[in-house]
């Protein structure tokens, strides 16, 4: 896609040279300072063939005195560029199957527009003309479309060219996490996704992949990892990818993306009906290549390491059965209780891996728990964090970036439920706060740095008729880095190091496998340091 920025505004609007012309008005701001629009504009209201309401559009072929030959008007709430985003993609919509290949979008006359607003055009575009067609190349192709123009004041016009080029970095992103999520199990396998990554470094000279196979890992003694692949034959894959936009020295961000290509459940078989969404169980790892994608475009001048374990959860007569007792790269031992609670435990041993980075924060991005979609629902991210500064960076950038997270508890009592018998921890607590128990058996892991985790089984995907990936978070994960890269010495900095303390963590976990009476008071006094950042 073609995305201009075009400066032209009140009477030159209708003389604008585009094949279809969308005017996106709000109740406040119902006029462009174009006369013959204006006039078009006060004859539908007064006609009620159009109302000034949020989703409401009205379309018009070959409108008087307007060059463009098909105009749309279309209703936002406000002029915020949530509201506009949502006009945009209600305009497009009406002229997307029509024969239009250049469309134009203008703002009503004081409707000013920001980097935010043509990002959040460039969004609706893509939004608005993807068609999966891997599996199904008889779906309709997508339409005409093939330049978009935001028409603005010249003031505007910087920060309009800016916001679209950033938008359109930003969909490439968004668009390959979408289309990653939507291919099937048996496409998108570990080894598909790394082959993704790998081409992405093909793509682009500033990010390096390293895929990790089955011995590495078994060097590396990722057992809680490698129990999860048990009952798959397709090979377990460990995904490291690097961006290096600023001095090596400089501590990088990590992110950390669950890759489960797919989810039966294992064992703990997961029942039929609807069991073929668990084909998005590699949410996070999507979000982690398309946000790859985006900033390699941007190419921002910070540091990032992207860790993705990936392999499939199936049963077998050689699958991890509930019950059985796995050690983690850690050294703490893990009883799986439920093999249908695998994602923490791909994730633990990457979250340990991180710390080789010396991260300035780590984030973990996860389809993790059917119990987030049932507290948050499809609209919010779910956003656990101990660290406060990180958290607010998170949502702030969220909000920026409308990918929005809910910030949700982290209580270190949430994890009275993990005790285990048999095990430092169990791999579930009850039905009740499961979201939040995930999100603290994942912080046992995390004590060496700042950290924060994203449950994205609600955000990563829609059921029902528009069943389907969305490509988030990559866009809350993009602007948060961006604003890192921005911010200099504001930006989030590493925890002071403290080998003497990450011993001692060690040495509980070994302790633990024989002196469990000794092990519950050691086990507190190494996690006090964490509960005091928080
Ligand atoms: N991948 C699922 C979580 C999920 C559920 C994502 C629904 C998207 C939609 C995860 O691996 C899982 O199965 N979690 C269990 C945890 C339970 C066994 C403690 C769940 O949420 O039921
Ligand atoms: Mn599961
Ligand atoms: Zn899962």
């Amino acid at each position: 896609m073609d995305y201009r920025a075009i400066s032209a505004q009140g009477p030159a609007l209708s003389q604008v040279n585009a094949d279809a012309l969308v005017v996106v008005l709000t109740p406040d701001l119902a006029h462009t300072g174009d006369a013959a629009l204006d006039r078009l504009i006060d004859d539908a209201v007064k006609a009620q063939d159009f109302a000034l309401k949020a989703g409401k559009t009205l379309y018009v072929h070959r409108p008087a005195g307007v060059k463009a030959s098909r105009l749309v008007l279309s209703a936002a709430a406000n002029a915020e560029p949530k509201a506009f985003k949502a006009a945009v993609a209600k305009g497009l919509a009406a002229v997307k199957d029509l024969g239009a290949a250049h469309t134009a979008v203008a703002a009503a006359q004081g409707l000013a527009l920001t980097t935010a607003h043509a990002q959040a055009l460039a969004l609706a575009v893509a939004d608005a003309t993807y068609v999966f067609r891997h599996t199904k190349p008889s779906a309709p192709k997508a339409g005409a479309l093939k330049k978009v123009s935001l028409l603005c004041a010249a003031a505007e016009q910087t920060a309009v060219k800016q916001g679209l080029a950033q938008g359109e970095a930003l969909a490439h992103g968004v668009t390959l996490a979408r289309e990653l999520g939507n291919l099937p199990g048996n496409y998108c396998t570990p080894s598909h996704l790394a082959h993704e990554a790998r081409q992405l470094a093909k793509t682009h000279k500033h990010i390096k992949v390293e895929v990790l196979e089955r011995p590495a890992l078994e060097k590396l003694k990722m057992g809680s990892f490698l129990s999860v692949t048990n009952g798959s034959a397709q090979p377990p894959k460990f995904i490291v990818l690097r961006y290096q936009g600023a001095a090596a020295s400089h501590a990088p961000l990590v992110l950390v993306g669950k890759g489960i290509t797919f989810d039966t459940g294992g064992i703990s078989l997961k029942p039929g009906a609807g069991m073929d969404e668990m084909k998005y169980d590699m949410g996070g790892a999507a979000s982690v290549l398309g946000t790859f994608r985006t900033i390699a475009e941007l190419r921002p001048k910070v540091n990032l390491v992207g860790l993705i374990p990936t392999c499939e959860n199936m049963p077998s007569g050689t699958a991890t059965k509930p019950g059985d007792v796995v050690t983690s790269m850690s050294g703490q031992t893990i009883e799986v209780l439920n093999t249908d609670a695998e994602g923490r435990l791909i994730l633990c041993d990457a979250l340990t891996y991180a710390e080789r980075f010396k991260p300035a924060a780590v984030v973990d991005i996860a389809t993790l728990t059917g119990a987030c979609v049932i507290a948050l629902g499809h609209q919010h991210s779910g956003l656990f964090s101990t660290d406060d500064e990180l958290a607010q960076a998170l949502l702030g950038a969220g909000q920026q970036a409308l990918d929005t997270a809910w910030r949700m508890p982290l209580d270190e009592e949430y994890g009275e439920s993990l005790k285990s018998n048999f095990a430092d921890l169990g791999n579930v607590g009850g039905r009740e706060g499961g979201a939040i128990t995930a999100a603290v058996f994942l912080s046992k892991f995390t004590q060496a740095y700042r950290w924060a985790h994203l449950d994205i089984a609600g955000s990563a995907w829609k059921s029902g008729a528009a069943k389907g990936g969305t490509g988030r978070p990559v866009g809350l994960l993009t602007q948060f880095i961006l604003n890192q890269a921005s911010a200099g010495a504001a930006a989030i900095q590493p925890l002071p190091a403290k080998p003497a303390k990450k011993v001692a963590t060690k040495k509980v976990a070994t302790k633990a496998v024989t002196q469990p009476a000794v092990k519950k008071v050691a086990a507190k006094s190494a996690r006090r340091p964490a509960a005091g950042r928080a």
